[in-house]
This record gives structure tokens, C-alpha cells and sequence, in this order.
């Protein structure tokens, strides 16, 4: 049998146990259909329910629940179904069904959020953990929050993940290993894995100031890394935006080579195949490693910031970060796997993802490469891909799954995303409910005509534009060429610094009657 015999027939076998795991009738499942079923309804319906749900933690009183609904969903451009229309203009016309129609959505958000999101702190979610010990599945903990916006919050962040380890670190003494989670080929794996989110730790987290950020995050992330280590925890950095990306991996590359650290195996970072560089940036990794001398671990995902990038790069006119058909970055992830196996002593490979066709792959491939059992591990997300993850478990593989816990109002960015990934037309969840679909899902990600990509207007070409006006696109400082151009700027600058400018008015230099000092932070 070849690799694509061994895909289509594993995969069809895994998709019948997913399809069986799919647990369907609570409540909180009956309220996320409710949902699911008017997002796919139309695209504008569907942006205007998310941000409404995305700004519902916030809201505090019946009048400001009511007046976000009139002013995202009951608007005459948003095609809201006949029944809700009449149902939320009824309960929004006075005073005691306002009361009831803001309790009844805050209850369906936080209902809603429990699908997704484990617990609001440790003690909840452990709970979830043990439950899923039980299958067999492992867990990796992720703290809702990113992007932080002030340091007094930077450094809640930062105590939290010390508080997180010590209670792990106490809870976990009382499980029992289990083999077919902790036993890898080189040895044996912790108990407890921590996912750490970079731009949770600084709130000037910035690729234009590369050098400041690394620094920070560096002062932040030690006392984390310190005491995971010694409770021996495994610790992976999540992958963010692409903004994020290139310093992203620099702190991880500098961190794990210093002596502290450099012998340290139980560390992690995410790789998205949905970007055009995935692959590059995984030879820069496996040589890094070759260079350090100890492997770590690769989580290999699509991407879960897909909208962002397209939209954002549309609106900076940079190049387009990201695939932009879905079948591309299905095939990417395909070839990064094989690059994962075919590097696995250096590169240990967590694939994750919820479809079907890309983990029945890495699985034929693992095996026709020879590899050894339970060298690859999968991941899968709390609330969303526990019926792969059963699936896999099932056949005896290693899995993982990602438990979010935290306030809902942190995780709301991490609520829309899932929001988003599984409304999406082109996701792989999605698709799986529908009948007749498995040849279409199963299929070769190269078999997939490729459309002619779009002419993109792009920061080198602002010529393109014609007559049409167009502003200048600021920097990309996700690139690293250009981090280093900012850097000389400065060095250029710093000689020169300590001068009066004077004010120009229609062109003319006035001398004004005082000098103002100021110093540029
Ligand atoms: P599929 O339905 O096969 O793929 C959906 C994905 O395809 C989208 O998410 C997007 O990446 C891509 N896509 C969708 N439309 C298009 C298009 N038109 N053109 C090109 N590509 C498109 N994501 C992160 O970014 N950082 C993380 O650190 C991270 N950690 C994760 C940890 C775990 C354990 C798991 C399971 C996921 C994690 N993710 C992370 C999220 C992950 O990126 C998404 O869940 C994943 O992309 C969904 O892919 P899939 O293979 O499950 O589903
Ligand atoms: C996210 O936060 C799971 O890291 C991924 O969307």
C-alpha cells in the first residue's frame, strides 16, 4: 500500500470514530449551534454576532446590552432571521425584559465559553485534566490573555504562571503516570505542560523596538522558566501573529542556547504552516538545534489568525504573510510534517490539528518512514477536537490537548477565534457534519485546482497604484531585515542627537521666542 492508499484508508477509519465520539444535546451545545446555525447564514450577520459577543463580557447594564444589539444585529443592512428580530425588539422595549434579555445573553456567552474554555482557575480546570487522564489524553494549560496593554498587567501575567506551576506542580503529585502519555522513545515525558503566550508578559511587545522586547520578555519569562524546570514541567511558546513571529522565535533561540537552559529538552514552539515561510523557518530551527545540541518540540498548526493577517496586510499594503487558499496551507502542513519526521530526533513532532486527512497523513507517514511507536504526538483543542483526540487516543497514540482556562473576559480573543475557525466555509470541522463529503475532505490537498493569485498593491510597488491615491505602507518590522535597518537608524541618529529644530511655517524657519526641551522616549 503507498502513502495516499494508507491515508485514504486510515483517515476514513478515524473519520468514522470522530463522527461517532461527537457528543451533541446539552444546553450549552444547543446555544453554540444556535449560533453557528445564523453565522453561516450570511458574512455581515455573521461579523456583527461576533462582535457583539466579543464586546458582551464587558457590558454592565441592561441598557448597554440593549443598545449594542440595536446597534450591531437589529440594524436594516443585517440580515437577521424574522423570529430573533421580533423576539429582541420585544424584550428590548422595556425596562424588566431589558433586565432578561441581558441575563439571558450574558448566560449564553458564559454558557457558550464553557464549551471552549476549561475553567475559570486551576482547581476548575484540573478537573477537566483528570477527566481527560482518563481517556488516555494529556493536556497542555493555556492562560487565557495576550497582548497585554499596561505592565502593572504584564506583571499579573507573569504571577500567574509562577502561581499556575506551584499549584500544578502540587496537584500532579497524585497521578498516577499513565505510559501511553508519558512514554516517548528517548524517554519519558513530564506530566505537566504549561503554553505560554509572550505577548501576555510586555506591553510594548513590538518587532520595531526587537531588541527592548527581547530583553523584557527575557527578564519575565526567567522566574517562569526557573521553577518549571525544577518542578520538571515541559513549557511551550505559543505562536501569535505574524507581527510576532520573527522576535517570537528569537527569544526562544537565545533563551534555550544559554547555559541555564541549553540542555533542557522539555521545551516547545509552534510552527503555522499557514505561513509562506513555514518551511524556512523549520530548516532554521533544525540547524539551531543541531547547533545547541538538544532537541525540542515542534507543535505544528495551520494558524488561528488567518482573518487578521489577510485583513491587516490589505490594510498596511505588505505582502500577504499567509496562504490564501486553504489547500495551500493544507499542503504545507503536509510537507512540514514529513519535514518534522524525517527530522524527529531533533524536531519532536506534535501535530495538531482537527483534520482528519492531516493527522491520518502524518500517522501513514510516520509509519511507512519507520518510526518508532508514539514518536509523534497530537494535539487537539478543549471543546473542539476531543473527538479526534479520542479517535487517535483509541489507536494508542500520544495526545494532547490544549486547555484554555481563565476569566472570560481575557479570553474573549481566544473565543472569536474558534468562533471564526468553525464558521469558516473552509474548515474542516465544519465541513465534517455535512453527508456525502468524506472523498472531499480525504483529498490530496495538490489535487485542488490553484487559482491565479490576486494582484496585491504592496509596499514595493506603490507605483501599481495608478492614479489612484495611495498612502505610503508603513514598515513591515516582522521582517528581520528591516528590525536591523531601524537598528542602524538609531546607531546613525545617536551622534546627532541634542539639537534645536526650529518651527517651519509655509516653508519659512521661525525663531520662536522660547525653547522648548524634549526628549524623545
Ligand atoms: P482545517 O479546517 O483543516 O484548517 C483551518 C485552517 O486553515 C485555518 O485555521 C487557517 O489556518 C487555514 N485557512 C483557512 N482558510 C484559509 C484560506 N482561505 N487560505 C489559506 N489558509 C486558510 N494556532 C496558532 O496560530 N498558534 C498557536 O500557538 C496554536 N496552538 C494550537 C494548539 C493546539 C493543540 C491546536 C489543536 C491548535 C492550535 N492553534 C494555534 C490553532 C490552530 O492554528 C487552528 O486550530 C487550526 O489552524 C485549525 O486547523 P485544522 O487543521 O484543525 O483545521
Ligand atoms: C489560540 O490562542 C490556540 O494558541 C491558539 O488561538
Amino acid at each position: 500500500m503507498n502513502i495516499e492508499q494508507a491515508v485514504q484508508s486510515g483517515g476514513r477509519v478515524l473519520l468514522a470514530e470522530v463522527r461517532r465520539q461527537e457528543k451533541k444535546g446539552s444546553p450549552t451545545e444547543w446555544i453554540y449551534d444556535q449560533l453557528m446555525a445564523l453565522s453561516t447564514k450570511d458574512e455581515t450577520l455573521k461579523i456583527e454576532l461576533f462582535r457583539f459577543v466579543d464586546a458582551l463580557p464587558a457590558l454592565k447594564s441592561p441598557e448597554s446590552v440593549t443598545r449594542h444589539l440595536h446597534e450591531y444585529l437589529l440594524r436594516p443592512d443585517v440580515p437577521l432571521p424574522a423570529l430573533p428580530t421580533t423576539g429582541l425588539k420585544f424584550l428590548s422595549s422595556s425596562g424588566p425584559t431589558r433586565a432578561f434579555l441581558s441575563w439571558a445573553s450574558h448566560f449564553g456567552a458564559k454558557a457558550m465559553a464553557g464549551r471552549f474554555i476549561a475553567g475559570r482557575n486551576g482547581v476548575e480546570t484540573t478537573k477537566a485534566i483528570e477527566r481527560l487522564r482518563k481517556v488516555p489524553m494529556t493536556f497542555t494549560m493555556g492562560l487565557l490573555g495576550e497582548a497585554v496593554t499596561s505592565e502593572a498587567e504584564a506583571l499579573s501575567y507573569q504571577k500567574k504562571y509562577i502561581d499556575l506551576i506551584a499549584d500544578l506542580a502540587k496537584i500532579s503529585e497524585s497521578w498516577e503516570p499513565v505510559l501511553q502519555l508519558e512514554q516517548a522513545p528517548w524517554g519519558r515525558l513530564p506530566k505537566v505542560n504549561v503554553s505560554v503566550k509572550l505577548s501576555s508578559l510586555y506591553a510594548r511587545f513590538d518587532p520595531m523596538a526587537a531588541d527592548a522586547t527581547v530583553a523584557a520578555v527575557r527578564e519575565r519569562l526567567l522566574p517562569i522558566l526557573r521553577d518549571a524546570k525544577k518542578h520538571g514541567m515541559f513549557v511551550n511558546f505559543d505562536m501569535e501573529q505574524h507581527d510576532f513571529c520573527t522576535v517570537t522565535q528569537r527569544i526562544f533561540k537565545e533563551i534555550f542556547l544559554e547555559e541555564e537552559f541549553k540542555d533542557w529538552a522539555d521545551v516547545g514552539i509552534v510552527i503555522q504552516a499557514y505561513l509562506k515561510r513555514a518551511e524556512d523557518d523549520l530548516v532554521s530551527l533544525r540547524d539551531w538545534v543541531l547547533e545547541r545540541g538538544t532537541p525540542v518540540f515542534v507543535r505544528l498548526v495551520k494558524g488561528a489568525y488567518w482573518d487578521y493577517e489577510t485583513i491587516m496586510a490589505a490594510q498596511r499594503h505588505h505582502p500577504v504573510p499567509v496562504w490564501e487558499q486553504k489547500h495551500l496551507t493544507d499542503a504545507c502542513f503536509e510537507r512540514c510534517t514529513e519535514f518534522l519526521l524525517d527530522n524527529w530526533e531533533h524536531l519532536r513532532p506534535a501535530i495538531a490539528s482537527h483534520n482528519v486527512r492531516s493527522s491520518a497523513k502524518a500517522q501513514a507517514m510516520a509509519k511507512a518512514k519507520g518510526l518508532p511507536s508514539r514518536a509523534v504526538e497530537y494535539q487537539v483543542l478543549f471543546g473542539m477536537g476531543e473527538p479526534i483526540g479520542r479517535a487517535l487516543a483509541s489507536q494508542g497514540e500520544r495526545v494532547r490537548v490544549y486547555v484554555p482556562f481563565g476569566e472570560l473576559l481575557p479570553g474573549m480573543a481566544y473565543l472569536v477565534r474558534r468562533l471564526l475557525e468553525n464558521s469558516s466555509n473552509d474548515s474542516f470541522v465544519r465541513k465534517a457534519g455535512e453527508k456525502g463529503v468524506d472523498d472531499a475532505l480525504l483529498a490530496e490537498p495538490t489535487s485542488v485546482p490553484t487559482e491565479e493569485p490576486k494582484a496585491a498593491l504592496t509596499s514595493e510597488d506603490p507605483e501599481s497604484a495608478g492614479d489612484e491615491f495611495m498612502n505610503n505602507p508603513e514598515i513591515d518590522f516582522a521582517v528581520p531585515e528591516n528590525q536591523e535597518k531601524m537598528r542602524a537608524a538609531l546607531r546613525d541618529m545617536e551622534p546627532h542627537l541634542g539639537f534645536t529644530v526650529p518651527v517651519v511655517i509655509h516653508g519659512k524657519r521661525e525663531e520662536g521666542v522660547s525653547v522648548f526641551e524634549r526628549k524623545d522616549p
